[in-house]
């Protein structure tokens, strides 16, 4: 996994600051004190934390002088090692390459009601679009599920707030996302982050709920179920003029750089957005975790790096 040159970012890590038992805030700035590249609530970065090694991080904070992003990890001993490079190696000083800013988890613009669930670490992209919501004069939800009360970031400022349940797991009769979706309407925005077995409960929980009110935030990459198999298509970029043939073998993305067309991409697991594209024409099998297939559809948008034809072509903005 690697960085386009063209459009990473190299900053300095300002700031390691311990939030919990097994949690750090990592703050980066420009190397020049220059500003950065806008962050909007619930924006995340994708950071190379050890050589070869991206992983997405979401913003805990959105600076408003513009010169920083501040992420929050969770040391995960059984984890896919980008925590643990943070937590073990990070030095203040250092050099990280990074994308810019990418949100696949933005607050929807219109006002209404607006609840948020979050599941552990899962919170962070949360907390600056609860922020945001309340800035924008709204009275959102916050419900805020961690394993013991030294694990909620920002404990302090969230315990004053009636509007946010701080929810230990362990406790007895602590409220689950089955109990509490149903007590909001049908015409409220539904927002969740957390664990895959917290996302699961969250997607049967909104069962016949609008589509377009329900927004995930996703950064594993989802297992493969045994009915995707590859096979071969062929893809016209209508930009580029090009027609590629996609063997069952490799993805869009694959065949776009052995080709030397200039595609974005970062994680090239479908988690990071960085590799989304305008579909023009054609249907999708969408195999990411950047968005729901119906929102990817809606929005014609495709992931390359995993997503693929439907049918025999596809034609992309590309
Ligand atoms: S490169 Fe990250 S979703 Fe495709």
């Amino acid at each position: 996994m690697a960085f386009p040159e063209s459009t990473s970012l190299n900053l300095r890590l300002e700031a390691i600051t311990p939030a919990g038992p097994r949690i750090k805030m990592f703050r980066f700035a420009a190397t020049q004190g220059e500003a950065l590249p806008p962050a909007t609530p619930g924006a995340h970065l994708d950071i190379e934390v050890a050589p070869g090694l991206v992983r997405q991080y979401s913003l805990v904070e959105i600076d408003p002088t513009g010169t920083c992003y501040t992420i929050a990890v969770l040391r995960q001993q059984q984890g896919r090692g980008g925590s643990m490079a943070l937590h073990d190696q990070a030095k203040i000083g250092a050099i990280y390459k990074t994308s810019a800013p990418r949100n696949n988890f933005p607050l929807s613009a219109t006002p209404g009601e607006s609840v948020l669930f979050g599941g552990g670490i899962g919170v962070t992209p949360l907390l600056p679009m609860y922020r945001a919501l309340k800035a924008r004069g709204e009275t959102p939800h916050l419900f805020y599920w961690a394993r013991t009360v030294e694990d909620f970031l920002y404990q302090e400022e969230l315990a004053q707030d009636p509007a946010v349940r701080l929810l230990v797991t362990t406790s007895p009769s602590v409220p689950r996302l089955a109990d509490l979706i149903p007590q909001f309407p049908a015409g409220a925005h539904l927002y969740c982050c957390g664990p895959e077995a917290m996302l699961n409960a969250f997607t049967d929980a909104t069962t016949g709920r609008p589509a377009a009110l329900l927004h995930i935030e996703r950064f594993a990459p989802t297992a493969p179920t045994t009915a995707e198999v590859n096979t071969p298509f062929t893809v016209v970029l209508r930009r580029s003029g090009r027609t590629l043939e996609i063997p069952a073998n490799k993805s869009i993305l694959e065949v776009c750089l052995d080709e030397g067309i200039d595609a974005e991409y970062s994680c090239e697991e479908g988690v990071c957005g960085a590799c989304q594209v305008t579909v023009l024409e054609g249907e999708v099998a969408h195999r990411d975790s950047v968005a729901p297939a119906a929102a990817h559809d809606r929005e014609h948008t495709m992931t390359i790096c995993c997503s693929r034809a439907a049918r025999s072509t596809l034609v992309l903005d590309l």
